[in-house]
């Protein structure tokens, strides 16, 4: 019997995405998740936590191949040293990791940087833990995800001002485009750091907002506010976009088109 592929995240965003995937091609899947839950047909669930190191080998045991989509915000250099150490000692072949476009561009160096781009070097640093774990690997890089913009566009909607980063811009992907590469890459060779993945058009972040607001017939004034430090100089200058890569089909108005309505609009509780 083939053994299960291992989906660290199964159950985000994106991890859930990939999953399904998995499962069209016949494989077994096995999700490690903080929280115990029902398996299903093909489906295991391990419970575990990376940050702890709590339930890990038992994740890993009899995996060949493993696809790292759990993160946070902060911690994901360790998750991903204690999922490799793991991973090692189990003799995994392929070790998949989800990294974020600019995290080799977005310098983490201050403690203003830190604060608020903190992610961006944290990522930086499980790349490498991943690349250097003696393990065949493939790192894929990618934009924002559709959902995460809605989400910070939904908290930001919440003000009566929006104050919003002045000369940011973002090139939002989906999620399920991604997940499709993923899994391409999980059943093909390691191939180590391979191209970005990013959504079809790069936009202002005001007019992401914008496009939220239209969407959900909300009016919000947007004050630009100017962001300190090295970090946000990177994402002015687009260290966080991959324009050459814009690979990605949905649009974002595609996106809030299925997923955004009107207060009084069919589609309730989605804005
Ligand atoms: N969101 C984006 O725009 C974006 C863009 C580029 C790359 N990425 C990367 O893609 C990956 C997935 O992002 P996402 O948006 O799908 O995240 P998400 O929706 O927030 O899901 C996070 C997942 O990580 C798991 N997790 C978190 N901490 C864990 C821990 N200590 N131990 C085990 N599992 C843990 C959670 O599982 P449980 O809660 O079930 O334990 C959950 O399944 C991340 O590595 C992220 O950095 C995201």
């Amino acid at each position: 019997m083939a053994s299960p592929i291992l989906v660290t995240g199964g159950t985000g965003t994106l991890g859930r995405l990939v999953v399904p995937r998995l499962r069209d091609d016949g494989r077994d899947v096995r999700v490690l998740s903080r929280r115990s839950r029902e398996g299903g047909e093909g489906i295991e669930f391990v419970t575990g936590d990376l940050a702890t190191c709590e339930g890990i080998e038992a994740a890993v045991e009899g995996t060949q191949i493993i696809v790292h989509c759990a993160g946070s915000s902060k911690g994901d250099e360790d998750k991903a040293r204690h999922l490799v150490r793991a991973a090692s000692r189990a003799g995994a072949r392929h070790l998949v990791y989800i990294s974020v476009v600019g995290a080799d561009r977005i310098p983490v160096a201050s403690g203003i940087d830190r604060a608020m781009f903190g992610y961006f070097g944290s990522k930086r640093a499980a790349e490498r833990a991943v690349a250097d774990s003696g393990l065949p690997w493939t790192t894929l890089r990618a934009t924002q995800f559709h959902d995460l913009m809605l989400m910070t566009a939904r908290q930001m909607a919440r003000l009566p001002v929006i104050p919003v980063p002045a000369g940011f811009r973002f090139q939002p992907v989906d999620p399920g485009e991604v997940a499709a590469r993923l899994v391409e890459l999980a059943l093909g060779t390691p191939a180590g750091l391979v191209p970005d993945m990013a959504g079809p058009r790069v936009y202002e972040m005001a007019a992401l907002l914008r496009g939220y607001l239209g969407a959900g017939r909300m009016h919000r004034p947007i004050l630009p506010v100017w962001l300190p430090g090295k970090a946000a100089r990177a994402f002015r200058a687009g260290a966080n976009l991959a324009p050459e890569r814009a690979v990605g089909r949905r649009t974002w108005e595609d996106f809030l088109a299925a997923r955004v309505s009107s207060p009084s609009g069919s589609r309730s509780g989605t804005t």
